[in-house]
């Protein structure tokens, strides 16, 4: 399995703060394991143990068939990793950044040129290439630490909430070069806060919190696992929301949630189109006017919650990030 990882009871604790708590991880050549959840669950430990930079207290890795604590130099040299602006040097403009990294792994000159100029294009860099780092804004510099761990391509690569700070269209932009990498057989182990994301990109999904894998399958295992459908309906007038609720809550078959801004009700239901329509012929009897109502499927977002107890949340760092 040259290109896979795997690990098994990793345990790392700092002070009284159990950051894993004995994670066990696979993930197969060539494919993409989604690793979620939310602040301080210990997702960057995890990719920090299994890129050699951090030691475990107990337990194993291998990443691509080799023993990460026993052969760590050998580890580094087949894997990839971006986060936390690692490999962004401020003094460096973008382009001799990208350069640099190329001429450490040996490329030739004309090729380390070629590379950095290919991807200073596919991350919008090409017109800051000439500036240093250290005058560009968090996006920017995000960008340009996504671009550095793609001047090789290595068979394992580890990301690090990749996109948490990027707009939709670079964020578009850059699972377009995940799929890229991957369908070339890389394999790749990304943490995120953005469940669509891992919808989108991950062939397997392992949630975790306080250091513990708390569910893992595929995006569709995880939402059976959640339970059915959902009756969601947007009510008109804000006034109707607690008759409606109380409606929606006689038809469905758990917790009703309301978000107030959006006179929204969700409530979980089994029954599909034929409760719907009993649904919908109940508000009308009550004199509920409604804007919209459907039915769906549960999302990554329905997923989170009901396991973490919470939603999913980004760091505040993000909207700074983001400009
Ligand atoms: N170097 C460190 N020293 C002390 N505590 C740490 C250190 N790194 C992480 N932690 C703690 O370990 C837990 C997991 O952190 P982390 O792996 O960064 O979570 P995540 O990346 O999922 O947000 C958190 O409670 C965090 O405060
Ligand atoms: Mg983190």
């Amino acid at each position: 399995m040259p290109g896979a990882i795997h690990a098994e009871g990793l345990v790392k604790t700092f002070g009284d703060v159990k950051a894993l708590d004995g994670v066990d991880l696979d993930v197969p050549e060539g494919t993409v394991l989604g690793l979620l959840g939310p602040n301080g669950a210990g997702k960057t430990t995890a990719v920090r143990v299994l890129t050699t930079l951090l030691q475990p207290d107990s337990g194993k890795a291998v990443v691509a068939g080799l023993d990460v604590l026993k052969h760590p130099n050998e580890v580094r040299r087949c894997i990839g990793l971006s986060g936390q602006f690692a490999a962004v040097d401020e003094y460096l403009t973008g382009r001799e950044n990208l350069q640099m990294v190329g001429r450490l792994y040996q490329m030739s000159a004309k090729a380390s040129k070629a590379r950095a100029e290919e991807l200073l294009e596919r991350f919008n860099l090409a017109d800051a290439a000439g500036r240093t780092a250290k005058t560009y804004s968090g996006g920017m510099r995000r960008r340009l630490d996504l671009a550095a761990a793609l001047v090789v391509s290595p068979p394992v690569m580890f990301m690090d909430e990749p996109t948490t700070g990027l707009d939709p269209r670079n964020r578009q932009q850059l699972w377009e070069v995940i799929r890229e990498l991957v369908s070339g057989g890389t394999t790749l182990l990304l943490t995120t806060q953005y469940l669509e994301e891992a919808d989108h990109l991950a062939h397997d999904i392992c949630v975790i919190d306080h250091g513990r894998v708390i569910a893992r399958g595929t995006s569709d295992q995880l939402k059976a696992q959640t339970g059915g459908e959902r009756i969601e309906v947007v009510v008109h007038d804000p006034e109707h929301l607690a008759t409606a609720d109380e409606v929606l809550r006689t038809f469905g078959k758990g917790a009703s949630k309301t978000e107030l801004h959006t006179r929204r009700i969700t409530v979980p239901v089994t029954g599909g189109a034929k409760l719907l329509a009993e649904v919908i012929r109940e508000l009308d009897t009550r004199g509920v006017e409604i804007d919209d109502i459907g039915l769906r499927r549960p999302t990554l977002d329905d997923v989170f919650i009901s396991l973490t107890g919470h939603a999913a949340e980004v760091a505040e760092e993000e909207a700074e990030a983001a400009k």
